[in-house]
């Protein structure tokens, strides 16, 4: 038996990749690739508010993307504030929560105003979380948690045994959040690339040839269908196994 054909995934993440094979594919800069992809990124905003799932979490730029052409981390870093600037009131009245994980402080002035108008305007809506990560990685987010923890423990706030794994879940930047239920990489690539390394540990892996720009709403549905699909034994049995009783 799957998932249950009734349930959908609570929180799918995303790994939005391939916008560059995109742009070049047409024989057009990088940096179109991205604005295109920022097309798709708004259809599965919209996919998810009618699909009514709770949670959306997206990977836009990683800790190790400041290693990208500084006129690409330009584009990309100014996509972002013009993403904020013509989407935001769209959102919120939408009722959607935006969130971010990873350092923004790091990001440039313009991108953390915004960012921070972002998350002020729409603290208090509980229709989707939507969950941005940039400059995150999974290592400096995990480190992170590790140094809180140790600070906890010298401090004789905690004792080292005393840690367990909702304390630890509750330092990283995805605190609150439940685990994603669904991962989805576009772009065909096999790997995880830093991305909520503690948080996948039991989460459904779908990854697609089609390149994030043309994603669309149906490539959503087919992965939602996969999911269904899939038997989440979380290292038990499949519910009719475990039906059978005879071990
Ligand atoms: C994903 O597309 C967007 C970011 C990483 C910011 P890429 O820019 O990685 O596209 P490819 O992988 O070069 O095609
Ligand atoms: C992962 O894509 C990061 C984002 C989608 C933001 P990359 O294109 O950076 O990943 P690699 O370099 O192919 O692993
Ligand atoms: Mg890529």
């Amino acid at each position: 038996m799957g998932a249950g054909s009734e349930d959908l995934p609570r929180h799918i993440a995303v790994i939005m990749d391939g916008n560059g094979r995109w742009a070049k594919k047409r024989l057009m800069p990088r940096t179109m690739g991205h604005r295109a992809g920022m097309s798709a990124l708004k259809r599965v905003v919209k996919a998810m508010v009618e699909l009514n799932i709770p949670y959306l979490t997206v990977f836009a730029f990683s800790t190790e993307n400041w290693r990208r052409p500084s006129e690409e981390v330009d584009y990309l870093m100014n996509l972002l504030v013009e993403y904020l600037l013509k989407e935001l009131q769209e959102l919120h009245e939408n009722n959607i929560k935006i969130n971010i994980l990873g350092d923004y402080r790091l990001l440039p002035p313009r991108c953390q105003t915004e960012l921070e108008a972002a998350l002020k305007k729409t603290r208090n809506n509980s229709g989707l979380t939507f969950s941005i990560a940039l400059n995150y990685g999974a290592r400096h987010e995990i480190l992170t948690a590790v140094r809180k923890a140790a600070a906890a423990v010298a401090s004789g706030k905690m004792t080292a045994d005393t840690i367990d794994e909702a304390f630890f879940s509750s330092l990283l930047f995805t605190a609150g959040l439940p685990d994603p239920d669904l991962l989805i990489r576009t772009a065909g690539e096999m790997r995880i690339s830093n991305f909520l390394l503690w948080q996948i540990a039991y989460t459904e892996i779908w990854v697609t040839k089609r390149l994030w720009p043309d994603f669309t709403k149906e490539d959503l549905l087919e992965a939602i269908a996969d999911y269904k699909k899939r038997d989440r034994r979380f290292g038990g049995l499949s519910r009719s196994e475990a039906g059978e009783k005879h071990v």
